[in-house]
């Protein structure tokens, strides 16, 4: 198994050009299952999750070609995919691919809107807390599927087509909003959708259904109103700028000290996470088609944070943000509204000498004036790369393990990194 390794000490400067949103690109892949026409999408990320997306829609029968490398663009640009689903043979999506990846089981929604029948593998145990989907099943249910469990999958039929119908959802969830938009598109009537989520990526999937043909208003608010259409058609589509990976490298910059350019990004899909860096004492200024963060001589300053749905502080970068904590110049709490047992990253940042207290949803980080160098592990994405941002400032040698966390997700990771100063190599093996 690969593994990163790290030296610490070496500030970040020059610029990082900013992948397609893998959390953008995963449910734009998943619409195409709502047309028989090609859905093409651009700036799709090169990531172990996408492959295994590609995977289980194959088994489906959607056929998928990607577009040459053309002159200039480098395995740092993102690939043009298109998708066509046609011919589809089959509307099982077994335990073994779904396990894989929990944004999968979404397939069930385009499958019942479309062909009346769905069967799919409920995605099981998680490393990040249990994250069940009793709103993804209730939204379908509301939309008149019938529902039933059978043996571990969900099986969910429409014969005569789904109905419109309200849904409000108790809990604010992504994927529920993802499931619910995609699975009304088709629903005959009108259907509204309550305490949606207003995430970037609800509003490009959005887009990209309008594109399509789908009668949708007020994606982007909590309350979402979808008029039901008989079929979708084709269309081209660019996936969104990842706002985890610009707010990953905004930490890490932060953290290192340094000047650096995120390039074809948008401030305004992370907010609430730049404000808190500028109240941590980092210089944030837009730029023509991005960020600039910079961060010169000045220290940390400790923030307070609670993880909320957007436009609040992102739980996929709290760990991150703890890293950049574990340096600051005092103590700051860390509250993790979203998920559960988000905090598998606090044992291993202990490892690297961050002094960290957990308590219930919160987390005391007391900055320490230096971290020290070790070998640490993850257990999920957005934990494996707050080790990648304490690495870079810890003195001596980290090495990281299971690098396939951070291929899941991240982009030429440390070819970004690297040459913009940082230390870090891979290790094949
Ligand atoms: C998506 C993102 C993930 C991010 C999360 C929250 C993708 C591929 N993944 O995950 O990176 O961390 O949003 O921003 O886009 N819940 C239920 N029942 C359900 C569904 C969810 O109780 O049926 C709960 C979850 O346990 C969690 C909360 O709702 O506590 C939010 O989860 P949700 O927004 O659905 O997360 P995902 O869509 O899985």
């Amino acid at each position: 198994m690969d593994r990163i390794r790290i030296r610490g000490g070496a500030p970040l400067n020059g610029l990082i050009p900013i992948s397609g949103a893998k959390n953008a690109a995963l449910p734009l892949m998943i619409a195409s299952l709502l047309t028989e026409e090609n859905l093409e999408l651009g700036n799709v990320p090169r990531l172990a999750d996408i492959s295994s997306l590609l995977r289980i829609m194959s088994n489906f029968g959607v056929d998928h070609s990607i577009a040459g490398r053309r002159p200039g663009q480098s395995s740092e640009t993102g690939q043009t995919i298109r998708l066509t689903a046609k011919n589809i043979i089959d509307t099982t999506a077994p335990y073994e691919l779904v396990s894989t990846m929990r944004a999968s089981f979404w397939v069930i929604a385009p499958l019942v809107a479309r062909f009346g029948h769905a069967k799919v593998s409920m995605p099981g145990g998680c490393a990040i807390g249990t994250r069940p989907v009793d709103l993804l099943i209730m939204a379908l249910a509301k939309l008149g599927a019938a529902i039933e469990i059978e043996g571990g999958y969900v099986v969910a039929t429409a014969p005569k087509g789904l109905i419109g119908a309200e849904i409000d959802f108790p809990k604010v969830t992504v994927g529920g909003t993802h499931v619910a938009l995609m699975a009304a598109t088709l629903a005959q009537g009108t259907t509204v959708i309550r305490n949606a989520a207003r995430e970037p990526e609800v509003v490009d999937l959005a887009e990209c259904l309008i594109k399509m043909g789908a009668r949708i208003e007020g994606a982007g608010t909590s309350e979402i109103v979808v008029e039901g259409v008989s079929r979708l058609g084709g269309t081209s589509h660019d996936v969104m700028p990842d706002r985890i990976e610009t707010g990953t490298y905004a930490m890490a910059v932060a953290m290192t000290g340094g000047d650096l350019i995120l390039d074809n990004t948008r401030p305004e899909y992370l907010q609430a996470a730049l404000d808190v860096l500028g109240q941590a004492g980092v210089e944030v200024s837009s730029t023509h088609g991005g960020i600039r963060i910079r961060r010169n001589g000045n220290g940390i300053q400790p923030v307070d944070v609670t993880t909320d749905p957007f436009p609040g502080f992102p739980t996929d970068l709290q760990a991150q943000f703890m890293a950049l904590m574990t340096r600051a110049n005092g103590t700051s709490r860390i509250r993790e509204t979203i998920f559960e047992n988000r905090f598998m990253h606090v044992q291993e940042l202990a490892r690297l000498g961050a002094q960290i207290r957990l308590d219930g949803d919160s987390a005391y980080v007391d900055g320490v004036a230096g971290l020290k160098g070790a070998p640490v592990m993850a257990t999920d994405l957005r934990a494996s790369v707050s080790l990648v941002i304490a690495g870079l400032v810890a003195e001596g040698e980290t090495t990281i393990n299971r690098v396939y966390h951070l291929d899941r997700g991240f982009e030429a990771l440390e070819a970004k990194l690297a040459r913009c100063g940082a230390q870090i190599e891979r290790l094949r093996g």
